[in-house]
C-alpha cells in the first residue's frame, strides 16, 4: 500500500494505475499538445460524431470572440444519447437516482432517450423553438438532467437555477432570459424535510411576467397552488399522446451549429447581478469529453459519481453531458450526506459499487467532522479515483480524503474550473504524481500563467494573477445581452488574456497552486456567491440603507458571510432585527447565502470615490493590519 504524503510531498500512483490509464506520460501529451494546439483539439473532436464536419477548427479573427469548429452541424444530444442507441450501450445504465427518502430509480440509455424525447415533444407542444430560453429550477432528481437534454435536443436554451436558490434569484434569472417556460417541482427532500420549490416559484413569477407556462414535477405529492392555464403536472404531459407526437415516442434532433447556444449558466461575478454565462454545443462537447475521460480516466466499466448539484457547471459538465457522451453510467443522489446518519455516502458508495467519486472540499470537511468510524464502516474498495473540486483542498482535507475514503490507493484528482471555463483546466491525471492541495499542471491544449500587476510572468513561489492565454473549445462564448462585459471583465485587464479572478502560484516543478478569488466573489460551500448580490438583498430590506459583505474564513465552508448594515433613520438596532435580516438574504438569494453574523454599524469604509473598502472590513474582522488605507475618505 502507498504511504501517505506529508504536504509539499509527491504521492506516485502504483504502476497499475498507470499502465491502465488513458494519459501514460503526461507531460509528454502536454508537450505534444502545445506544439499545436488546434490539431490536439481538432483530433479529439473526430472521436465524436457530427452531422457535418467544420471547415475551421478555430476562427479568431475577432478577438476574444472565439468560434470553434466553424461551420460543423452537431447537437450535443446526439453524441450524448443517440449515438449510444445503435451500439451495445444502449442497454447499459445511464443513471442510477436515489432518492433521500430511499426511493430507487433507474435509467438505461434507451429508457433516458425516451423519456427526453417525450418531454422534448411536451416542450414543443407548448411553443417552445429553437433558441427559445426555458428556466429549470428543479431539485436533484432525474428529471432535471431530462429537461434539460429535451431542451438541448430541440435546440432550445435552457437556464438551470440551482434548486437550494431562493425567490430572486429565480426572479432576476427568469427575467434576464426572458424565459416563457419554467420546469419546476412540488418539492424536494433535503434533510429529512420537503422543501417546497413551487411556493418559491409562485413568489419568483409574482415579479417576472415572461412565464407563460410552468411544468410542475411531483416529487414529494404534497399539495401545491396550481394556477389554471399557466401550471401543468409534468407526469400529466408526459401520459398524453402529443408527448409520443404520433412517432412512438420519438423525436428529431435538432441540427444545430456548432456555435448554437447550448445554455445559459448565471454566475456571480465582480459586479451587480449574476451575469448569464454563454456555452455552445459544439466545443464544449470536446471539451468535457475529453477532460473527463483523461483526468478522471473514465472506462466503460466504471460506475461514476459526481455529487455535485445538476444546477451548477460542475453538474452540467460532469453529472449531465461528460458522462452520457461517454457512455458512462452515473450515480445521483437527491439529498444531504448525513441523512439520516452520516454514513449516507459512503453506504451509497457500497452498495452501488462507485468507482470514482468527484466531490468538493467543503462536503469532506463536513464529513471528516463525524470521525473517521462512519467510513469505516462500509466496504469502500470498489473506489479507485477521488476527485475534488470547487475552492482549493486544505491538507487536513486532503489527507483524510486520501487515508479514510481512498485507503491511500486512491490518486485524487483537484480540478480546477470555473462556470466560464466550462471543462477542466488545470487537473492531474492518475498516472502523474500528485502533490496534496495542487492541482498539479494545465490539462493538454490549455495553456496558463501568473502574472504580476505588470503582466509579467511572476518567479517561481511567487504569488500574482491566474490567466488563461490561449482559447480552448469549452470556453464561455461571452455574457447573454452584454458583450461589452465579456470584454471589460475577462479580456481587458491583460488584453488578449483571459483573467480567471484567482490568484494563484507556480511552484519550482511547475505545479499550479491556487490561492483563492482576488476579486468580490465569495466561495461559500464551494457555492459562488458576489457581495454585490448579498448587499442588493439587504437593501431590498425596508429597514436598511446601506451594506457591505465580505468573505470570512469558516472552518468547513472554507467561507462564510459577514454582513454590515447601515439602518435607515428611525430604524432602531435590536437583535430581532439581525436575525431578521439573515433570514431576508436567505429567503431573497437562498439559504448557502445567509450571513453568518450580521453588524449594524453606523458608517462605512469608503474611499474618496465612494467605493466600500471591503478588504479594511475584512482586515478589521480578522484583526490583521489594515494595510494602505490612504484611499479612504475622511
Ligand atoms: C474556485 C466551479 C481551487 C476558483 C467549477 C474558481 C477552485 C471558482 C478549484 C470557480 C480547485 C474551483 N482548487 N479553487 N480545484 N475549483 N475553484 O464558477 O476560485 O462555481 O475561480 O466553478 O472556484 O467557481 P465556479
Amino acid at each position: 500500500m502507498a504511504e501517505e504524503p506529508k504536504p509539499n510531498d509527491l504521492w506516485y500512483p502504483d504502476k497499475q494505475t498507470v499502465r491502465r490509464s488513458h494519459v501514460k506520460d503526461y507531460d509528454a501529451l502536454r508537450a505534444r499538445a502545445a506544439t499545436d494546439l488546434v490539431a490536439f483539439w481538432e483530433e479529439r473532436a473526430k472521436e465524436l460524431k457530427w452531422f457535418k464536419r467544420w471547415t475551421k477548427v478555430l476562427d479568431d479573427s475577432n478577438k476574444p470572440f472565439f468560434k470553434w469548429f466553424v461551420g460543423a452541424k452537431t447537437n450535443i444530444v446526439h453524441n450524448a444519447l443517440d449515438r449510444h442507441l445503435a451500439t451495445p450501450t444502449r442497454n447499459k445504465l445511464a443513471l442510477i437516482w436515489e432518492g433521500e427518502n430511499g426511493d430507487l430509480r433507474t435509467f438505461s440509455y434507451f429508457a433516458l432517450a425516451r423519456e427526453v424525447c417525450r418531454f422534448a415533444n411536451v416542450l414543443k407542444s407548448m411553443g417552445v423553438n429553437k433558441g427559445d430560453r426555458v428556466t429549470i429550477y428543479l431539485p436533484r432528481i432525474p428529471e432535471l438532467p431530462i429537461a434539460m437534454l429535451a431542451c438541448a435536443k430541440i435546440g432550445a436554451v435552457h437556464s438551470v437555477v440551482y434548486g437550494g436558490f431562493s425567490v430572486e434569484s429565480l426572479h432576476g434569472r427568469i427575467e434576464d432570459s426572458e424565459s416563457r417556460v419554467l420546469v419546476t417541482a412540488d418539492g424536494g427532500y433535503m434533510r429529512g424535510k420537503a422543501i417546497n420549490l413551487k411556493a418559491i416559484a409562485d413568489e419568483a413569477l409574482q415579479r417576472a411576467g415572461t412565464v407563460e407556462h410552468v411544468i410542475v414535477v411531483r416529487r414529494t405529492k404534497e399539495k401545491v397552488n396550481m394556477e389554471v392555464g399557466r401550471d401543468y403536472y409534468y407526469d400529466e404531459l408526459m401520459a398524453l399522446p402529443m408527448s409520443r407526437a404520433g412517432t412512438n415516442g420519438r423525436c428529431p434532433t435538432e441540427v444545430m451549429d456548432a456555435e448554437d447556444p447550448l445554455f445559459l449558466l448565471y454566475t456571480s461575478g465582480t459586479t451587480g447581478r449574476p451575469k448569464a454565462i454563454i456555452h455552445t454545443h459544439g466545443g464544449y462537447q470536446v471539451g468535457v469529453a475529453t477532460t473527463l475521460k483523461y483526468a478522471f480516466d473514465m472506462k466503460p466499466e466504471d460506475r461514476y459519481w459526481c455529487a455535485a448539484d445538476p444546477g451548477w457547471i460542475t453538474g452540467h459538465s460532469y453529472i449531465v453531458y461528460g458522462p452520457l457522451i461517454l457512455g458512462a453510467t452515473s450515480m445521483m443522489y437527491e439529498g444531504a450526506p448525513t441523512y439520516p446518519y452520516p454514513d449516507r455516502w459512503w453506504r451509497i458508495v457500497e452498495n452501488y459499487g462507485i468507482s470514482i467519486l468527484y466531490t468538493a472540499p467543503t462536503a469532506i470537511r463536513g464529513l471528516m467532522r463525524f470521525g473517521e468510524s462512519w467510513a469505516n464502516r462500509h466496504d469502500l474498495s470498489t473506489l479507485r479515483l477521488l476527485g475534488t473540486v470547487g475552492e482549493p483542498i486544505n491538507p487536513e482535507a486532503w489527507r483524510w480524503y486520501h487515508r479514510v475514503i481512498g485507503k491511500a490507493r486512491c490518486p485524487i484528482i483537484d480540478t480546477w474550473w470555473q462556470t466560464e471555463t466550462g471543462m477542466f483546466m488545470i487537473t492531474p491525471v492518475p498516472s502523474f504524481p500528485l502533490k496534496p492541495g495542487s492541482g498539479t499542471k494545465p490539462f493538454p491544449g490549455i495553456q496558463a500563467e501568473v502574472l504580476d500587476e505588470e503582466g509579467n510572468p511572476v518567479k517561481a513561489g511567487e504569488e500574482g494573477k491566474l490567466v488563461i492565454t490561449t482559447p480552448w473549445p469549452a470556453m464561455l462564448r461571452g455574457i447573454y445581452k452584454d458583450p461589452e462585459r465579456y470584454v471589460q471583465q475577462y479580456w481587458s485587464t491583460y488584453p488578449g488574456k483571459y483573467l480567471t479572478g484567482d490568484s494563484a502560484k507556480i511552484d519550482e516543478d511547475g505545479y499550479f497552486w491556487i490561492i483563492g478569488r482576488v476579486d468580490d466573489v465569495i466561495k461559500v460551500s464551494g457555492y459562488r456567491l458576489g457581495t454585490a448580490e448579498i448587499e442588493s438583498a439587504l437593501v431590498s430590506h425596508p429597514a436598511v440603507s446601506e451594506a457591505a459583505a465580505i468573505g470570512m474564513p469558516h472552518e468547513v465552508r472554507g467561507n462564510c458571510i459577514y454582513a454590515y448594515v447601515i439602518l435607515r433613520a428611525g430604524q432602531t438596532a435590536t437583535p430581532q432585527l439581525v436575525d431578521e435580516l439573515a433570514q431576508h438574504v436567505a429567503r431573497e438569494i437562498g439559504p448557502i447565502a445567509k450571513p453568518e453574523k450580521v453588524e449594524i454599524v453606523t458608517s462605512l469604509p469608503k474611499t474618496r470615490s465612494g467605493k466600500i473598502m471591503r478588504r479594511l472590513l475584512k482586515a478589521r474582522a480578522q484583526g490583521l493590519p489594515e494595510g494602505d488605507v490612504s484611499t479612504l475618505e475622511e
